[in-house]
């Protein structure tokens, strides 16, 4: 990732920690799915060396830790406040961009939730991942997929992540070197009671650290006008979510 833009993120996720948990009620379901869908995929219950991406405050960490047994569990995110996840599981904290920290070697399980769309390329990502797992090894990882906020990009916005991809992309990034377990993706709609509480929502949940945007009188009505003029509807104005993701084995 561009450093300039590694350090916006960082800084907004950074800022938004002690707001994220309670917020990020998508993510939380998308940690879930991932879980989930190891689960019936016939994941082992025990992985002897397994490696988060951007843990942040923990959705996936804790789900993973009680749906299965590791003996060494490493927890990566850009934001260092995230050492209180890897401290709360009793995992090993390792800090830095995804894109080019060091992993530790053959892991067992690689698996990240809701981070790779802020990857400037995250398909390379998911090919180191196939890589470095060793043979047996599982990947689990979900991101966004072109239509996530597709309101914001409509109304001008910038806030965008840099690395949205259907399943069929993350699909095709590492097949043929892993055996696809199952693969997917899901549309869903947020309301709320007015634009406003949309921005809100992303500096709470620390999505809007691309956005650089400082707001005035005008710029706000204008957005504020454009959002409900385009997706006002009787339940508030709509804000899409588009998760994505795969499962995958390395053969033995
Ligand atoms: C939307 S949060 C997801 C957190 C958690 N996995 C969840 O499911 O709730 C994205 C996290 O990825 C981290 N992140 C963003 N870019 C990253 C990068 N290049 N390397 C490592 N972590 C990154 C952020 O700091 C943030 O904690």
């Amino acid at each position: 990732m561009n450093a300039q833009i590694s350090d916006r993120v960082q800084r907004s996720f950074s800022r938004s920690f002690r707001s994220y948990h309670a917020s990020a009620s998508q993510q939380a379901e998308i940690a879930d799915r991932l879980v989930h869908e190891m689960r019936i995929g016939d994941a082992p219950v025990h992985f002897a060396t397994a490696l988060e991406f951007g843990c942040g405050t923990g959705h996936l960490t804790h789900r993973l830790c009680t749906a299965f047994d590791f003996e060494n569990l490493t927890v990566n995110d850009l934001s260092p406040e995230a050492a209180e996840t890897a401290a709360a599981v009793g995992a090993a904290f390792m800090c830095g961009d995804a894109e080019t920290v060091e992993w530790p070697h053959r892991p067992d399980l690689i698996t990240s939730a809701s981070m790779i769309q802020w990857l400037h390329d995250p398909l390379r990502f998911l090919q180191r991942a196939a890589q470095s797992l060793a043979p047996g090894g599982w990947l689990a990882v979900s991101g966004f997929g072109p239509e996530q906020y597709r309101e914001l990009v409509r109304v001008g916005s910038n806030a965008k992540a840099p690395g949205l991809c259907g399943s069929n992309d993350l699909v095709a990034a590492v097949e043929g070197q892993l055996d696809i377990v199952s693969s997917g993706e899901s549309l869903s709609s947020l309301y709320f009671p007015s634009p406003r509480k949309v921005l809100e929502h992303l500096r709470k949940t620390g999505v809007n650290g691309r956005a650089q945007k400082v707001w005035t009188k005008t710029s706000l009505a204008q957005f504020t006008d454009h959002y409900v003029r385009d997706f006002g509807t009787d339940a508030g104005v709509s804000l899409t979510y588009h998760p994505t993701w795969i499962i995958a084995r390395k053969p033995w």
